[in-house]
């Protein structure tokens, strides 16, 4: 019987105008556009302005310039992945609510909540609904609104993360492109570096819970990154080991985007030059589950098909991960 792969049949991001520069950071916070560039590689990020704007309103835009591109329309949408660490709302699933928004009325959909790796997870998740047969169109979306817990006071994690959303629509191919495969990872002992620590079932709100600004994301941003440049560097290697390619094969690397430093050591640990590495830290800082998807959008003109990608990640959890697809169109 012929391999049914799940292939990426189109892609789309969307980033919100308002332009958070390094500048703008300097009069908010003590720090320097020279430090957040050189211990970041960040020179601005985008935020999401206005009023009862929440993270699906970044995925609208972005999911219906999908269907335009791939020439469909919502109601052929199965089912949503929606991956996200700042849901509308607790409940219902983000999924849902955007399934409302673009008229998705035959899709059934959920959230994915694996902090930064969620797209990865989310692709991966998604893959086995067509291999199995079970669906034909899977939209996997990562998006989140970095900024609604985010603390503008905390110049160890304002400098960083910025409002954004891609998204990737799955279909069947039986050509051998597609997602190949993955190394999907998680370690429960990363929680006590990175979290948002009030607003579960665990800290529920209280007048206290905001006095202490416990709804804020906190991360120990040294922690995490000794953890982080391991990880991702080793399991981009292991994927790409596991399906004995070497760096030449490899059309693009396509990393979370946290931190330049650690991009840089993923692909010096894959052999993998510079001009073979989707960056856009630069514009867009880290928007947790949107990084990903944002690159594969900005790379999408230069893609041609049958180009290996390898996918890596690294977050909160600490979850990480990478993946092997090969591109379909
Ligand atoms: O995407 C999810 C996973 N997250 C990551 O992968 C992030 C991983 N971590 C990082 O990217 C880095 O650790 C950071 C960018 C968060 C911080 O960079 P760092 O090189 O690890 O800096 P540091 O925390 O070691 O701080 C160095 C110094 C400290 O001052 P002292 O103690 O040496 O006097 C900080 O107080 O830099 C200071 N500092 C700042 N200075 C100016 C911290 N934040 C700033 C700032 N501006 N914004």
């Amino acid at each position: 019987m012929t391999k049914v792969y799940a292939a990426i049949t189109a892609v789309n991001g969307y980033v919100p105008d308002y332009v958070l520069t390094n500048h703008e950071l300097e009069t908010m916070v003590e720090t320097n556009d020279e430090w957040i560039l050189s211990r970041t590689g960040i020179k601005e990020r985008r935020i999401q302005k206005g009023d009862g704007l929440a993270t699906s309103d970044l995925a609208v835009p972005a999911v219906q310039g999908l269907l335009k591109k791939r020439g469909i329309n919502a109601e052929e949408i199965d089912l949503i992945i929606f991956c996200t660490t700042t849901p509308d709302m607790f409940f219902p699933a983000t999924a849902i609510v955007l399934a409302n928004k673009i008229g998705a009325v035959n899709a059934w959909g959920y959230d994915l909540n694996a902090a930064c790796s969620g797209f990865l997870f989310g692709l991966q998740t998604g893959a086995q609904f067509i291999e199995a047969g079970k669906h034909k169109k899977v939209l996997v979306v990562g998006g989140d609104k970095m900024s609604s817990i985010i603390n503008y006071n905390d110049r160890t994690t304002c400098i960083i993360f910025g409002d954004g959303c891609g998204a990737a629509l799955l279909e069947p191919n039986t050509e051998g492109f597609g997602i190949i495969d993955s190394v999907l990872k998680s370690d429960g002992t990363g929680g006590a570096h990175l979290y948002q620590k009030a607003g579960g079932s665990l800290h529920p709100p209280t007048h206290q819970t905001i006095d202490n600004k416990e709804h804020y994301l906190h991360q120990e941003g040294q922690a995490v990154f000794k953890f982080a440049v391991t990880n991702m560097a080793n399991v981009a290697a292991e994927v790409m080991e596991n399906n004995n390619l070497v760096a030449d094969d490899v059309a693009w690397l396509v990393p979370h985007q946290a931190n330049k430093r650690i991009i840089d050591a993923t692909a010096n640990r894959c052999g993998i030059t510079p001009n073979k590495v989707m960056i856009n830290i630069e514009r867009f800082g880290n928007t947790t589950n949107g990084t990903i998807p944002l690159c594969l959008w900005e790379l999408e003109g230069k893609l041609k098909k049958g180009d290996n990608l390898i996918l890596a990640a690294f977050g909160g959890g600490f979850t990480w991960g990478a993946m092997y697809l090969k591109w379909a169109y």
